[in-house]
Order: structure tokens, then sequence, then C-alpha cells
């Protein structure tokens, strides 16, 4: 790949933000399985979720699935050379559980199991520092057809299949999540219907959630047992939330909104309890035993954060002025949510393990013009979550690093391909990768701070 200047790239992040984000701070991308590795039906990969959830008419945007996605299942050399190219410390993606085990239990697949291998020593090789996540949303189909995460059974099976890759990969990896954001799979999975599976039932939604913390405390359970050497955790989605007015009604739907969201998982992972909260009405069936599983010792936590939540009771949440604009996915820009959330954070729950950003980012418009894609709003979006990170380790909070989300343009799930998250530009006709303006900034911005931070 080679390096091109770009003439009026806007100034990288500045040297004092450098110098608060500290000498240690990792700078990484991320991916996850089904957005980028295609290959859906090749050596020996079991369906998932996701193909057959994308077959059902309407469900994804003009019915686009991830069967080829980037196919960087075949591209991964060249992928691994491109994240080199951006001069990142870190790179996070997730294995696809169909692909090693293709019934989700029983046999593994040593195709699948190796791609893995190879991924993470090609990244080594290269001075990558590979952190995986288990899960972030394929599961295999035959544990679907069993009830999916509806049923107790799933958990087990997870962490059957979470030991077995500790053990083949955790002497090397930087670090293991087991879940990417079980809120997602809960409630867009199993309320709303948005995701795979495509559920609409409360009551199942909340026994899902359940079954998803407790698969993470019984894979973090054997995974320790394992005497797997890499850090380990999980990564949670989590905004700040606004209530629409300072009306008493609107603060109380803000802290229900804050309790479905953050507290849902946080409480039970810090402090083994499921929050109260009198906006909240179902609650799951808890085993005995449970709570003190899902709560155990983390080596770090990994939060997602992309935008904030307006909170009203009765009427839809007020659409404030977003000063800093929306997104291609309509969200808000606000990078102080960020913050918030995070020196929040870090008085409800001590003891809170070190934490890194591990997805950030947005979606926009992008298009190529001769080799070129301007996409300023990203820079800037990019350069003011840093500094509200700086603000939040300025008031104490421990955060260690930061992914940007995504490493490449790739198949953001129900929205198909329309929507544009990377700093690299793919074209899917061709699967040709260009770098953006903005991967162009982060590789100034990261190799300025490293200058700073160690000046
Ligand atoms: C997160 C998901 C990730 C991607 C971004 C935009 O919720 O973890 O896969 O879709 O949103």
């Amino acid at each position: 790949m080679k390096s091109i200047s770009i003439p009026d790239l806007p100034p990288v992040l500045s040297a004092a933000t450098a110098e608060r984000l500290g000498r240690g701070f990792t700078w990484g991308v991320a991916t996850s399985a089904y957005q980028i590795e295609g290959a859906v039906d090749e050596d020996g990969r079991g369906p998932s979720i996701w193909d057959a959830f994308a077959r059902q008419p309407g469900r994804t945007v003009n019915g686009e699935s991830g069967a080829v996605a980037c196919d960087h299942y075949r591209r991964w050399r060249d992928d691994v050379a491109l994240i080199a190219d951006l001069g990142v410390d870190a790179y996070r993606f997730s294995i696809a559980w169909p692909r090693v085990q293709p019934l989700g239990l029983g046999a593994f697949n040593a195709k699948g199991l190796d791609f893995y291998d190879r991924l993470v020593d090609g990244l080594l090789a290269r001075g990558i520092a590979p952190h995986a996540t288990l899960y972030h949303w394929d599961l295999p189909q035959h544990l679907q057809d069993l009830g999916g995460w509806g049923n107790r059974d799933t958990a087990f099976h997870f962490a059957h299949y979470a030991d077995a890759m500790a053990r083949r990969l955790g002497d090397r990896l930087a670090s293991l999540a087991t879940h990417n954001e079980p809120w997602c799979t809960a409630v867009l999975g199993h309320e709303i219907g948005k995701f795979a599976p495509g559920d609409r039932d409360p009551r199942l939604a909340a026994q899902v959630s359940h079954h998803l913390l407790l698969s993470h405390g019984l894979a973090m359970a054997a995974m320790r047992a394992g005497a797997t050497a890499c850090p380990l955790g999980i990564v949670l989605n989590q905004s700040s939330v606004t209530p629409a007015t300072a009306s008493p009604a609107d603060q109380a739907a803000a802290r229900t909104e804050y309790a479905r969201f953050v507290r849902w998982y946080m409480d039970p992972l810090f402090h083994g309890e499921y929050p109260q909260d009198p906006g909240i009405a179902r609650h799951p069936q808890v085993r005995d035993g449970d709570m003190a599983l899902i709560r155990q010792p983390m080596d770090f936590l990994g939060i997602n954060y992309y935008t904030r939540i307006w909170a009203s009771r009765g009427q839809p949440p007020l659409p404030a002025p977003a000063a800093l604009g929306v997104t291609d996915m309509g969200w808000e820009v606000y990078p102080d949510g960020l913050r918030e959330l995070l020196v929040g954070l870090r008085a409800q729950y001590p003891g809170l393990p070190p934490l890194f950003i591990t997805e950030n980012g947005m979606a926009s418009a992008d298009t190529l013009a001769g080799g070129r894609v301007a996409d300023r709003q990203r820079i800037d979006y990019v350069r003011a979550h840093l500094e509200a990170i700086a603000a939040a380790r300025d008031q104490g909070v421990d955060v260690r690093g930061y992914f940007y989300w995504s490493l490449m343009d790739n198949y953001e799930w129900d929205s198909g391909y329309a929507k544009r998250f990377g700093l690299v530009h793919v074209d899917y006709a061709s699967q040709q990768r260009t770098l953006k303006d903005s991967a162009h900034w982060y590789r100034a911005s990261i190799a300025a701070s490293r200058e700073a931070a160690h000046g």
C-alpha cells in the first residue's frame, strides 16, 4: 500500500490530547466475522442465524446478506497488511462460532480453527495485537433450531466453545471477550425483531438477556479453570441518557432507559443483581447460583459508544437540535455523552476493570472520486470522541485504548451494504480497498500521538 500525501488533510490530533491519552494507549480498528468474512459455505462452516434471517423477505435492505461481504476469508492476508499500513497497535475481530464448530455443539472444524490460527499469527508477525470476541451475533443455526438463546442449554454450549477457543488461541491473544453487545442480541434480536433471529417477544428477550449473561459467567469460569493466559472480559454497548425535559416524568423515563440499557448488564456483572426500576416490568427466571456465576472478576471491560439516548415519558423523545450533526445512520453526534457515560460508570461501579472503547465510529455517504474519499465528518467525529476520552481520563477514568469501528466498509446487518463505517472504502464489485481521508488522518494522528506521549 502506497502512502500518499493528502494536501488538505485536517491537522492531526493535538499533542495536548495525545499526552492526556497516555503513553501506553492502544490504537486499534475493529470488525466482526459475519460483517466481513463472506465464504459462508466454505471449508465446512455451518449456517448461522444471520444467513437464515437475511434470506427471509423484507428483513434486510435489498435482501442483502454477508454471503460475500468483504471476502475477508480469502483476502485476510491483504487485510492484515492493510491494518499494518494504518500503523495501529491492535485489531479487534470476532470468531465465527459456526466456522469453528458448525453445529454449535459436538465436533470442531479443523479448517475453521486453522483460519483463526493463521489470522492471529499473521497479525502477530506484523506486530499487531489480536483482540478477539467470541460472539458477535452469528449463532449456529442448529442451536437456534433447538431454541437459541431462549434455551438455557445454549449458555453451556457457549462455555464449551469459549473454553476450546481459549485453549487454542489464548496463548497469543491480547484479549478475549465473551460477547459483543448482549443488549442487541436480546432486544433487537428477540424483542424488536430487527436483528436475527427476528423474534418479537419481550418475555423471551428478558430470558435471553439472562442466558447471555449466564453464558458469559460459565465461559469465564471455564476459561479461568483452563488457565487461559490472556485478559478476559466482555463488550457492552452503552450510552448516556438525556431526559427530553427537566420534568420529573422525563427524569424517571431517563432513569428507566439507563437501567434497561446500561445497568441491566452492568449491575449483574459488577453487583450480582438485576436493577430494580419501576419502569421495568419483566424480569427473567433466575436459578440459584446464576448471579454469582455472572459476577466474576474481569480483566477489562469493552465499551461501544456511538450516540446518546433521549428519554421522555409519554410522547416520543424530543429531537433536540444536534449541534454537531447526525450521521448517515441518523444518529446524533454527541461526543460529550461518552465522557458523561464513563465518568458515571466510574462512580457507580467501584472496582471497574480497565476500560477499552472497543467500538466508536460513524457511517457517512462516502464516495470515491479520483482515488480519494473526502470524509471530513468522520475525522471530526473521531477527534471529538478521542477528546472526550481524554476528558474522562482527566476525571480519573482508566481508559486504555480506542478501536475505530470499522477498519473497512462492511455488511451493516439489516442495513445491508448501504451504510459505510470504514476508515477504508470497499468497492464491493471489485473488492478494491481504498484508504479514506480519515484513514490517512488516523495514521498520522497515531504517529503524532506516539511522539507526543513519549516526548
Ligand atoms: C454495533 C455493532 C457493530 C456495528 C456497529 C455500527 O452495534 O457491534 O457490529 O454494526 O454497531
